[in-house]
């Protein structure tokens, strides 16, 4: 299990930090945000709302809501360069060929005058030079990978006469269309009904495999993660608690929280067992309690909790856990 990493980096944040000046105070989103992602990689990124899964997204992205958003520190490398130092326009070009979004709504995120076609195309007539003959057909093609019904028929359409899974997967297409190395995906399949995320989320698993893409899944939702992820990062006001390879956190998480998310799902193989929910609410962002962040809620915390701030404790060669007792954590989690 150790180093299965042979995958080059492809994505390296170190220590981001983001914070939003508003009228009311400094909320501090992102505090030292850490995590990587290989090439043909998918890396989930897990946490309540509020947590800051999506700012750092942006953040990455570089399409912060700024103001009242601001990176206050860190580096995000991209292949070795750091896309916060770069040029703008050279960061643009990066963006538009290499890096690649998919949000949670695609009625909000399409452009509504525009066909889908049309919205297809223009990618590959601005970004590729092609003709308009030559990127319709690519668009037709690429509606047709994302397995969209009477592909060529339906490419005069408009994004509101498709359903809500088939808008998703022409964002999809939209992503993919220039082949990136990247693809982040916020939520993507949270707004449908549960077969259709299923059916979705295979599709996104597929096409990364096919085009060796690095993928960054934002969701809430642990139940879709085990099958399509190699690792996780479980964020909690603005920090990573945990990072681990998928089936050791599942085994056995080394984070009270994680272990509060895990016991908070359905599990077949804990048939019978209580549901649990962790108690409280996460920290207002503009007041951080200090000590660790989860304290308040955290049915382990001890003195030290409430004073010391536990750093990223290495718990195994590819994990790591914020918690001043992660080695109780990981040993009390004795499936039943
Ligand atoms: N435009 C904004 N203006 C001010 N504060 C913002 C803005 N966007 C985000 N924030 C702050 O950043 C925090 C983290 O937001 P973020 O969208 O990253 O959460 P999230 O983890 O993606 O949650 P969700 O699961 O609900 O999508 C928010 O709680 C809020 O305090
Ligand atoms: S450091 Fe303390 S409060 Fe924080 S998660 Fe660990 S036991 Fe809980
Ligand atoms: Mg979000």
């Amino acid at each position: 299990m150790e180093h299965q990493e042979a995958q080059p980096v492809l994505l390296d944040v170190r220590d981001l930090q983001v914070e939003f000046r508003t009228r009311d105070g400094v909320a501090k989103a992102v505090n030292g945000v850490s995590y990587s992602v290989g090439e043909g990689e998918t890396l989930a990124v897990l946490g309540e709302s509020g947590s800051g899964k999506s700012v750092t997204a942006q953040a990455i992205m570089g399409i912060l809501d700024s103001p009242p958003g601001h990176v206050t520190g860190g580096r995000v490398f991209f292949r070795g360069e750091d896309l916060l130092t770069m040029p703008a326009e050279t960061r643009r070009r990066v963006r538009g060929a290499k890096l690649a979004m998919v949000f949670q709504d695609a009625l909000s995120s399409l452009n509504p005058v525009l066909s889908v076609g049309a919205q297809l195309s223009e990618m590959f007539e601005v970004h590729e030079g092609m003709t308009r003959k030559d990127s319709r057909a690519k668009a037709v093609q690429l509606m047709d990978r994302v397995r969209i019904p009477a592909a060529r028929e339906r490419i005069g359409d408009y994004p509101h006469q498709f359903s809500g899974g088939m808008r998703q997967r022409i964002m999809i297409a939209m992503a993919i269309a220039l082949e990136p190395d990247l693809i982040i995906a916020d939520e993507p399949t949270t707004a449908l009904d549960v077969t259709v995320q299923a059916q979705v989320m295979d599709l996104l698993a597929e096409l990364q495999r096919e085009y060796n893409m690095g993928l960054i899944l934002i969701t809430h939702d642990l139940g879709v993660v085990a099958d399509v992820a190699d690792k996780i990062a479980v964020m909690y006001a603005g920090r990573i608690v945990e990072t681990a390879p998928v089936h050791d956190l599942y085994a056995a998480p080394a984070h009270p929280y994680t272990r509060g998310l895990l016991d908070s799902i359905p599990r077949l193989d804990r048939k019978g067992q209580q549901l649990y929910a962790i108690k409280g609410l996460p920290p207002n962002l503009m007041a951080i309690p200090p000590g660790c962040p989860f304290n308040p809620r955290c049915p382990r915390a001890q003195d030290i909790c409430r004073t010391d701030r536990p750093p990223l404790f290495a718990v195994a060669p590819d994990r790591t856990s914020a918690c001043h007792f992660w080695k109780d954590t990981l040993v009390d989690f004795s499936p039943s």
